[in-house]
């Protein structure tokens, strides 16, 4: 039996998320901005998608712009802020430990004429409020926060700094909550949102969707012109399936959330204390303000793809941050970033949970581990 602790790359779509995925794409296919009736049942079904997520979200129903994942979501937030409001200013804010579709977006920024501000974080990932803060010039323009660290499973103070920038009414911010999703829970009101990015295929949904939350009123500038479909953020015919079935995994998984949210704290826990019993083996993720679901840890003087082949071997799939396969793995910038050497940063291995993983799947890839470990071949980065 296959043992699948990649979750935080992709998640397996649920059963019944297909099924409704196949129903629409088979009996609702009509585009929704056609004047007929199939038109106007597919457009009726992307509605009900777009209440039911303003509705889990808590935001209003036209707040919702689906787009074809949190790449979309996070280039359109930040291009479109940058492009939108660069009659007010040059000045971005961000971080050091970003997806890289922040990252290399704001990289790309810089070469048109825009400043931007990387915060640094300390050794446990996180940045400071009061960094934000002091990094707020008169044009800033947007400041843009990944809310659950994809490599270490760090979680950032978006309350805290959503609550300061109530002061500062010239600056948009803009959330990557693509790992957070259901996972850990983030009320966009409270912690003073203007958009947030999630991706369906984080939570069981199909790959290719997801959606922006675009506070009303928040001025963007669309990455695709056309059609005045999804608020005229983003044209094109819409994927009514995609959308349905992103709105379905989204309800089942917080259907699930009180049973997950515990179990993820179990295997946790049980992992870590697996891991703390092998030699040659340093945990990354801090042991606080971390979400349950990632757990990043280094093998030091290993090459990570090594370990992650031998427990493929054994139908345990894992991750590293690196898909290289050159000699000298790339070290990660998200570990560099906090603090942590370069060896270390280049022999990192990621195991992230789901609801439905099992103790008994964390006992198995332990005890592989353990006769693994031993056997590989040191190398220096
Ligand atoms: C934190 C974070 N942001 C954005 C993305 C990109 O999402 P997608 O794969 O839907 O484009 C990912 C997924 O890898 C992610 O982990």
């Amino acid at each position: 039996m296959m043992i699948y602790l990649d979750n935080s790359a992709t998640t397996r779509p649920h059963q019944e998320v297909m099924n409704t995925y196949m129903k629409v794409a088979d009996q609702y296919f009509g585009n929704p901005s056609s004047l007929h009736t199939l038109g106007m049942e597919a457009e009726s079904l992307l509605t009900k998608a777009r209440m039911m997520m303003a509705e889990h979200l808590g935001v209003k129903t036209k707040e919702i712009i689906f787009t074809s994942g949190g790449t979309e979501g996070n280039n359109l937030a930040i291009k479109g802020t940058a492009l939108g409001r660069r009659e007010r200013g040059r000045h971005l804010i961000t971080t050091e430990v970003e997806h890289a579709s922040s990252y290399e977006t704001f990289k790309e920024l810089e070469s048109y004429g825009y400043r931007v501000t990387y915060l640094p974080v300390n050794e446990d990932g996180r940045i400071k409020t009061a960094d934000v803060e002091k990094a707020i010039e008169s044009d800033t323009i947007l400041i843009s926060i990944i809310h659950v660290n994809n490599e270490t499973g760090v979680i950032q103070p978006i309350e805290e700094i959503g609550d300061m920038l109530r002061s500062y009414k010239h600056v948009r911010f803009h959330v990557d909550h693509v790992q957070g999703a259901i996972k850990v829970p983030l009320s966009l009101y409270e912690a003073n949102v203007d958009m947030c990015s999630l991706s369906a295929h984080k939570f069981h949904g199909m790959k290719g969707t997801g959606l922006l939350y675009v506070k009303e009123g928040v001025p963007l500038f669309p990455l695709l012109h056309g059609g005045d479909q999804e608020q005229k953020l983003r044209a094109g015919t819409e994927n009514v399936a995609g959308a349905v079935a992103l709105a379905k995994a989204y309800r089942i998984e917080r259907g699930h959330a009180i049973e997950g949210l515990a179990q993820l704290k179990r295997l946790r826990s049980q992992f870590l204390k697996g891991l703390e019993a092998l030699e040659g083996v340093i945990v990354n993720s801090p042991t606080k303000g971390v979400a349950d679901h990632i757990i990043n840890f280094s093998i030091p003087y290993t090459k990570p793809e090594v370990v992650i082949q031998s427990l493929a071997a054994k139908q345990i799939y894992v991750s590293t941050k690196s898909a290289c396969s050159s000699k000298l793995a790339e070290p990660s910038r998200v570990l560099l970033a906090m603090g942590f050497n370069g060896e270390r940063a280049s022999s990192a291995i990621r195991v992230s949970f789901s609801f439905q993983t099992k103790a008994q799947e964390i006992t198995t890839i332990l005890k592989e581990l353990k006769q693994i470990i031993p056997t590989i071949t040191r190398v220096k980065h």
